[in-house]
Parts: structure tokens; sequence; C-alpha cells
């Protein structure tokens, strides 16, 4: 599997996939152009074959990282390449220090969750009508590291 560190020449590529994923914050063009530029304190990972097959997002903040966006092309779900992109941004933020990694999923999201739960995070909070369109409570997963 062709996982590798995101560029900006992804961004079409990572629109198209955050298209197919209603549930996902919709980020603009203009924000994956902030990321990538030099000095931002977000990480972009890809799963690339012949395409861009998914993508993560995560933030370093300190000792406990926040995965922010992932998903995965419909074509290329559950091959794994979620999977991949987890336990891959899981060894860099153990590798530069970090303790644990969270993250935010609404409460009917059950693919996301039981995603998580096989990667041994668990629960760590919930924010009560997190998300709009429709209202909705956030889970929070947390997953120890090393
Ligand atoms: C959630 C998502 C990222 C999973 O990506 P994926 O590459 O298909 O996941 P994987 O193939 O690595 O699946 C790993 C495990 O997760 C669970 N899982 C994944 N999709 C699932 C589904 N639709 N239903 C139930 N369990 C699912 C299963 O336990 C699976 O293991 P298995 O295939 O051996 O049963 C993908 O469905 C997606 O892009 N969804 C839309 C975006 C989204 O909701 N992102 C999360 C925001 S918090």
């Amino acid at each position: 599997m062709g996982l590798r560190l995101g560029t900006a020449a992804d961004i079409p590529a990572i629109l198209a996939i955050q298209q197919q994923a209603p549930a996902l914050s919709q980020w603009s063009q203009s924000l994956y152009q902030e990321i990538f530029r030099a000095g931002s304190r977000r990480i972009v990972l890809v799963v690339a074959n012949a395409e861009v097959e998914g993508f993560l997002v995560a933030r370093e903040i300190g000792e406990e990282w926040e995965i922010e966006n992932i998903a995965v092309a419909v074509r290329a779900r559950r091959c794994g390449v979620a999977t991949a992109l987890l336990a891959d941004i899981m060894r860099r933020a153990y590798s530069c220090g970090a303790c644990a990694i969270f993250l935010e999923v609404r409460e009917s999201n059950h693919p996301a969750r039981r995603l998580y739960e096989k990667e041994n995070f668990t629960i760590a909070g919930r924010r009560p009508a997190y998300y709009a369109a429709p209202v909705e409570d956030a889970i929070i997963y947390r997953r120890l590291l090393g």
C-alpha cells in the first residue's frame, strides 16, 4: 500500500474523497493550501496507488495529537486503507514524543467508531450537540501510545 506524506498536488483528490463523505467536516481548498504551507502544525498522510485512495489530517499538539479528518474513497473502503493511515500516524506521533492521540466522531458514525474501537481507541468523553446539520453529540476517542 503506497502510504506517504501528502502534498499540495493531492488537494483535488482529497477534496473529491471528502465530497464522498457527507458526515465529514467539509474543509475548503484554501484551508488545505494553508495546511501545506511551511510551518503548519498539521500533518497530512495519503494512501495512493494509481490514485489517492484515502487521507488523514492530524494536528500536533504537544503530547496529545488530534486526528482531525480521515476518509477513504468509496471504491477503496474495507481494504485496510484507514487502518494503515491510523497505524502510521500513531507511529509518527509516538516517535515525536506524544503519549496519546484523540479524535471526535459523530455518535451515529458506526463504521468509524468500529474502526477506532478495533484499533484500541477508548471512549474518553462526549461533547453534547457538538455537530450541526443534524445536531448530534460528538464522542471523544483516545488511544494511549507505546
Ligand atoms: C470510516 C472509514 C474511514 C473507514 O475506512 P476503511 O479504509 O474502509 O476502513 P478499514 O478497511 O481500515 O476497516 C477497518 C475496520 O473498521 C471497521 N469498519 C470499517 N468500515 C466499516 C463499516 N462500513 N461497517 C462496519 N465496520 C466497519 C471494521 O471493523 C473494519 O475491519 P474489517 O473490514 O476487518 O471488518 C470510511 O468508511 C470512510 O471514509 N467513511 C466516511 C468518512 C468518515 O466517516 N470518517 C470518520 C470521521 S470521524
